[in-house]
């Protein structure tokens, strides 16, 4: 299902009336599976949140979006506690609130060096290229301590590894080709340390708590979710307050850090970018909603619906920034809820918070019906934003 059918903006019009007919109703996937998709906020944070249900790909009866093949695995957010935990407990640290609110003046030098580019540079512009991209790649390099040189080589690779349509080979040949460049970064970080995530990685890795393999993969994690999430938000996120006026009106207006960090909060829930659903297998047999979910039986929590399900969010297909929204499951919910959400918040407030009051005349430079969307992609978005003043 995608949402090529409806709104742009809106999950597929099937998800709805799946929403209608009940909490849980079986969906076939590519592979003749039929694992339980689930559509209600309640039951999808009840789930989110069970032990008894794995993030882990490998089990029987996984509700695989697409074929994968061996060796294309990205670091914890694939598996279950207690390993899950002992990788994800070693690079907590930077993302916590506290140190988060330390790069915020950084980050408003990143915005407002870019849209001074922007602003000297030609126009009509691609804001995807120009702006949404480099924003949260420039933040997440300098947090892992990746050279922001080499940001065509990674974001290219990242690109294949989030495309739906991808074949498993050239999917594990993207991440091989990351793993090994950030392997690489991992030596480099051996000899020469830095103040900067992956120096503290390889740390771990000399101390004999982490092997090298694993400190890669979480470098790959980090790099891939760290900037192409937030460049999908930002992208489409400007889309939809342009296709939304009064409401753009209201943020361009706003000097208050209360009503953009709520406005973050509905784009968020709004839009909805991780747009496949979360993906689990039932360890043990579970009852909710008077089902009865068996062991082994997959399951798919599809967050973009449950964010717009009317008991959490009352006309939840309406766009409204002064909503109280901070409950939405943009982040997804439990042990594996995102754990860059402070640092992509912050990112966030201050784009939408600098962008269209630096540049108020600020328009779409094509029809809506010619903005490709990202129909093939795990992460929902759009591939190219033309816009001028
Ligand atoms: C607007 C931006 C973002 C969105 C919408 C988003 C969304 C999500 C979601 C839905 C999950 C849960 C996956 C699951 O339950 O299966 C997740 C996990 C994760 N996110 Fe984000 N994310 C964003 C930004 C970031 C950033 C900036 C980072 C920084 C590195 C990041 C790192 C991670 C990691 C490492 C996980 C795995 C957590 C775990 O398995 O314990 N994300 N994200």
């Amino acid at each position: 299902m995608d949402r090529a059918a409806g709104c742009p903006f809106d999950p597929p019009p099937e998800l709805r009336s799946r929403q209608e007919e009940g909490p849980l109703t079986r969906v076939r996937l590519w592979d003749g599976s039929t694992p339980w998709l689930v559509t209600r906020y309640a039951e999808q944070r009840a789930l989110l949140g069970d032990r008894r249900v794995s993030a882990d790909v490998t089990r029987p009866g996984y509700p695989s979006p697409a074929r994968i093949s061996g060796g294309s695995s990205i670091g914890f957010i694939l598996m279950d506690d207690p390993e899950h935990a002992r990788l994800r407990r070693m690079v907590t640290a930077p993302f916590t609130v506290r140190r988060v609110e330390a790069m915020r003046p950084d980050v408003q030098k990143i915005v407002d060096d870019l849209i001074d580019e922007l602003l000297a540079g030609p126009k009509p512009v691609d804001l995807v290229e120009a702006f949404a991209l480099p924003v949260p790649s420039l933040v997440i390099c300098r947090l892992l301590g990746v050279p922001y040189d080499d940001h065509e080589f990674f974001q290219d690779n990242s690109k294949v590894v989030i495309r739906r349509d991808a074949t498993p080979e050239q999917r594990a040949a993207a991440v091989g080709r990351l793993a090994a460049y950030l392997d690489g970064l991992v030596g480099d970080k051996l000899a020469a340390p830095g103040d900067d995530l992956l120096s503290r990685l390889a740390e771990r890795v000399k101390a004999g708590e982490l092997s090298r393999q694993e400190a890669g993969q979480m470098g790959v994690l980090l790099l891939i979710a760290g900037h192409e999430t937030t460049a999908n938000m930002i992208a489409l996120g400007t889309l939809a307050l342009l296709e939304h006026p009064d409401q753009l009106d209201l943020l361009r207006s706003a000097d208050d850090p209360q009503l953009i960090a709520g406005a973050v909060e509905e784009l968020l829930r709004y839009l909805h970018i991780t747009h496949n659903g979360r993906r689990r297998v039932a360890l043990e047999d579970i009852e909710i909603a008077g089902q009865v979910i068996r062991a082994g039986e997959g399951l798919i929590l599809a967050n973009d619906i449950g964010n717009r399900d009317p008991a959490a969010f009352p006309d939840p297909d309406r766009l409204d920034l002064r909503r109280e929204a901070r409950h939405h499951v943009a982040f997804g919910f439990g042990v594996h809820q995102c754990l860059g959400q402070s640092l992509a918040r912050m990112e966030l407030q201050v784009v939408y918070g600098t962008l269209y009051r630096r540049i108020p005349t600020l328009r779409l430079a094509a029809d809506l019906e010619r903005i490709p969307f990202k129909h093939d992609g795990s992460v929902y978005g759009v591939h190219e934003l033309p816009v001028t003043w």
